[in-house]
């Protein structure tokens, strides 16, 4: 597939079918992520693969617990608060697989590094017929020492880019974007 055209076609998607995605196909994406730049070459991404389904509903009912909890009073607190307190909302959306990015440490350039391979790793999906979603209702709770020990991630690692993958149910539509904000200095 075209570079360009993955770039401008790949949606966020919010609907899922059942069927798996098997080792094979998440290692490909994996290593899609890997190629990612980083600063100075560090390569601090780490990646957890979460296909339990069980474990994902766990998550999503204590991240949504921990947001209400945490999050600041304000009006995108407003517009999330009906969603957080419907016990049918998923996070997750069902999707058959969640993988999370996290840094090995905490340094300098790690978010970004992570972020990085996040959307090379959500590239690589759309190419492969597959659809992909950034999940930040799940970030807070997941750095969260709970959070960390549902997934026996290590306390030094720092969760960046929780990604749900599966097979789309249907197209998502487009998303409009706001016209740049460009200035020159000539
Ligand atoms: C950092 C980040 C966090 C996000 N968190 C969520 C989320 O918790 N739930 C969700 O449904 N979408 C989430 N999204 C997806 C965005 O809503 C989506 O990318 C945006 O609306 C633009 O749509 P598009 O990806 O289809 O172009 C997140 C995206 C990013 C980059």
């Amino acid at each position: 597939m075209d570079l360009i055209e993955a770039i401008a076609g790949r949606r966020a998607v919010r609907e899922y079918t059942h069927e798996i995605v098997d080792e094979k196909t998440i290692h490909r994406l994996i290593d899609a992520a890997v190629r990612a730049p980083s600063a100075v070459n560090r390569q601090p991404w780490t990646f957890t693969i979460v296909r339990d389904q069980v474990v994902l509903d766990r998550i999503s009912r204590e991240a949504k617990s921990h947001m209400l909890a945490t999050m600041p009073l304000n009006t995108q607190s407003d517009h999330f608060r009906p969603l957080l307190t419907d016990p049918n909302f998923q996070i997750f959306y069902h999707a058959p697989v969640l993988i999370l990015i996290s840094a090995d440490s905490a340094g300098s350039w790690n978010v970004e590094d992570c972020a990085l391979a996040a959307e090379n790793l959500m590239l690589a999906a759309y190419a492969a017929g597959l659809g992909s979603c950034w999940i930040g209702f799940a970030q807070s709770f997941l750095n969260s020492s709970t959070g960390k020990n549902m997934l026996g991630i290590p306390a030094a690692w720092v969760p960046v880019a929780p990604i749900i993958v599966g097979h789309p149910k249907a197209p998502p539509p487009p998303v409009t974007r706001k016209a740049p904000k460009v200035r020159w200095i000539d």
